[in-house]
């Protein structure tokens, strides 16, 4: 890694105020100082900041209850954003995995590791997604078929991957989707006369939102959690 992005995770400095710190001269590897903020880091090298040694930063993995009204995104002037919801340093470095509208509840990964990020988003991947809907309507019975055999949404030129949906009592349904386009689930439900009133993710691949979580709150994910996508 970068030397500027590596003493940036393993801080709360920003990259900017990491690359002055390099420039001034405050940055070593090994006791010696470092002049280029593209320097490479070895696992092995000991770095400092000021004399001070610092820890290797791990790459971060955890698993969210998202609220609703709460943005995915790491700023914004009109909304409180999901990572004012994690009491962790160094925030900066975190990505959300994916996005949730502001009403969606449920399951939300983030991370600072982007390779694990883009083996759930790639589109490549195909990584499932379930979700809970409530529903306006009782679900029609030709949904199944339908979304298995794909929709052709609105000002859109490819049909959606086959999903699959499963209707359940009270004007819910379950739906399972392999890809992430805008309001996907809430166009599909929407091309098959019915309106979505609430969404929830239950599932990620292989990650289920932990049941002992409440909205708002947060946990780890598990080494196995993180080895199953
Ligand atoms: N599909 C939607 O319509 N909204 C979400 O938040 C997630 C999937």
């Amino acid at each position: 890694m970068r030397i500027d992005r590596w003493v940036s995770q393993a801080t709360d400095l920003s990259r900017k105020a990491v690359q002055a710190a390099i420039k001034a001269g405050r940055v070593c590897v090994d006791g010696k100082p470092v002049n280029s903020p593209a320097f490479p880091v070895r696992a092995e090298d000991q770095v400092s900041l000021d004399g001070e040694h610092l820890k290797a930063p791990g790459a971060r993995y955890f698993m969210l209850h998202k609220p609703a009204g709460y943005l995915c995104a790491t700023v914004d002037a009109h909304h409180p954003v999901v990572l004012d919801l994690l009491d962790e340093p160094n925030k900066h470095g975190l990505q959300i995995v994916g996005r949730l509208d502001l009403d969606t509840t449920g399951l939300l990964l983030i991370t600072d590791d982007g390779r694990w990020n883009h083996r759930i988003t790639s589109p490549r991947r195909a990584c499932e997604k379930t979700y809970l809907a409530s529903l306006a309507e009782p679900l029609s019975e030709s949904a199944p078929a339908l979304f298995k055999a794909g929709i052709l949404l609105k000002n859109e030129t490819h049909p959606t991957r086959p999903a699959e949906v499963q209707s359940l009592p009270n004007n819910q349904c379950r739906i399972t989707i392999s890809e992430g386009r805008y309001h996907q689930v809430k166009r599909m439900l929407g091309a098959v006369n019915n309106r979505v009133t609430a969404l929830h993710r239950e599932r990620i691949g292989a990650i289920a939102l932990d049941p002992q979580l409440a909205e708002g709150q947060y946990r780890p994910l598990t080494p196995e959690e993180i080895a199953a996508v």
